[in-house]
């Protein structure tokens, strides 16, 4: 009989016919509590066996929510449509790190702290300059963002909370800096300079765009678009980018290391790097007459449909669109990018398809932002670097929450043993 009172689980282990009561917090259960499941005394104790950790909470957060049923996200209870439309990228970072939105002289302090530590040493220069010049920019952010630690010793004082803030402005003050010197040395261009006087976006395109001109003027409709699109990356719970994070974090690693190992796993197809492929998938595609054969491929499992699916969206990503919207503003400054009519077709097709919908696969966040960095004149390889300016200050947030929780330790999972049972070593001589 239920008993609606108590929360808890009641198991039965049929092994041994003990009955346990497991208490539930938070709709979970502490998987230690499982230890105490036992066949015998010696016994180990049972464990969860959950690959991915497609249903595993490894930590309780205040920062992000996403209600995958229904398409929400929200930072810190603000929906990201209020924040796109209402906010700025600092004043979401500030959001994120704070737990609050800032006050006017709050956000003036953040600005000028952020805007105080765009420059890098020159040796980064020259360490970006070394890299062959067809390197893809997100393997030349990896290592610079790495590189960085050399230059911060100071950063390891982690129990300061001064220092990690110091490190935090750095970081998200310097990934443009890095992002717009990989590209100018893809272009075999000198780099440009931060501009001080220029908005967050502003300086990035100026750094990116700048040639001959006195001072670069960035498009005011461009600049809106790129600090909206920072705005959308800015975080998203537990991702494998921030599960990477908190975990490299978790051993108190410095905070350029583990935003190295960050970037690193944002780069993968599956992950950040979705919004590159989209964009080679649709040059693939090339016309809307070719999409019916392009979904059956699909379908046959030849391909994945990329910029589609989500580990927690069962929903239209929220942020897909505000993109798609957004994309349509940016075409009517720069002109309409012709791949956008075979998105569009792509996405209604798939939407009513059985397939899709079954496995409730919607568009996510990377379908339509290639299109938009492709309109502003930016080449493919540099879509995840864009990506990753937007999520470094959720990386930090996310980071600096796991330093300060005290129910953290370094992550170590346990695994499941497979492989051979004990044996003795075989002299060389002896083998066949
Ligand atoms: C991001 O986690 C985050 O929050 C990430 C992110 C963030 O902001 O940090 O939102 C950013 O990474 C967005 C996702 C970008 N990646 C892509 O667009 C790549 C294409 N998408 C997929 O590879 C996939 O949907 C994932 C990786 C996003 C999610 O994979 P899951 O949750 O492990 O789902 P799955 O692979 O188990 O798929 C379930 C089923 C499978 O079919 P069956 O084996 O059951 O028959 O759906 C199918 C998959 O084959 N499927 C797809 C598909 N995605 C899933 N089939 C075709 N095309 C796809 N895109």
């Amino acid at each position: 009989m239920a008993d609606e009172t108590k929360d808890t689980l009641t198991v039965t282990d049929n092994r041994t016919g003990e009955r346990y009561e497991l208490p539930i917090t938070d709709g979970t259960i502490r998987a230690m509590d499982l230890r105490g499941i036992k066949v015998d005394e010696d016994d180990f104790g049972l464990m969860a066996y959950d690959p991915a950790y497609k249903n595993t909470a490894a930590t309780r957060s205040a920062i992000t929510l996403i209600d995958g049923e229904k398409g929400v996200l929200r930072y810190r209870g603000y929906p990201i449509e209020q924040l796109a439309e209402q906010s700025s990228f600092l004043e979401v970072a500030y959001l994120l790190w704070h737990g609050e939105l800032p006050s006017r002289d709050a956000l003036a302090t953040f600005q000028h702290d952020i805007t105080h530590h765009t420059m890098v040493h020159e040796n980064i220069r020259e360490f970006i300059e070394a890299f062959r010049y067809d390197a893809h920019p997100m393997g030349i952010l990896v290592g610079t963002v790495g590189a960085l630690s050399t230059f911060y010793p100071d950063a390891k004082e982690l129990d300061d909370p001064e220092v990690r803030r110091l490190q935090m402005h750095r970081l998200i003050a310097k990934m443009p800096t890095l992002a717009a010197y990989a590209y100018r040395h893809r272009r075999g261009l000198p780099v440009v300079r931060p501009d001080n006087e220029l908005s967050y976006a502003g300086n990035f395109l100026s750094m990116l765009f700048k040639m001959t001109e006195v001072r670069y003027q960035p498009n005011p409709v461009i600049e809106k678009a790129l600090d909206v699109l920072f705005i959308l990356h800015a975080d998203h719970e537990q991702n494998c980018s921030t599960t990477t994070m908190r975990g490299v974090g978790s051993s108190h690693a410095d905070p350029f290391s583990a935003t190295a190992s960050a970037c690193a796993a944002l780069y993968g197809p599956l992950h950040g790097g979705a919004n590159e492929a989209v964009v080679r998938m649709l040059r693939h595609i090339g016309s809307p007459k070719n999409i019916a054969g392009f979904i059956e491929s699909v379908k046959q499992g030849e391909q994945r449909l990329m910029g589609f699916g989500h580990r927690v969206y069962k929903n239209y990503d929220p942020r897909a669109k505000v993109i798609k919207k957004l994309a349509y503003q940016v075409f009517d400054e720069v002109g309409k990018n012709p791949l956008i009519d075979i998105a569009v077709e792509l996405e209604k097709i798939a939407l009513e398809d059985e397939y899709f919908v079954q496995r409730k696969l919607y568009p996510n966040v990377d379908f339509y932002s290639g299109l938009i960095y492709e309109s502003m004149g930016l080449p493919m390889d540099l879509f995840p670097v864009l990506f990753a300016i937007g999520r470094t200050p959720g990386w930090l947030a996310q980071w600096e929450e796991m330093i300060n929780d005290d129910e953290q330790k370094i992550a170590r999972p346990r695994q499941v043993y497979v492989g051979a049972g004990k044996r003795d070593y075989v002299p060389l001589s002896e083998r066949d």
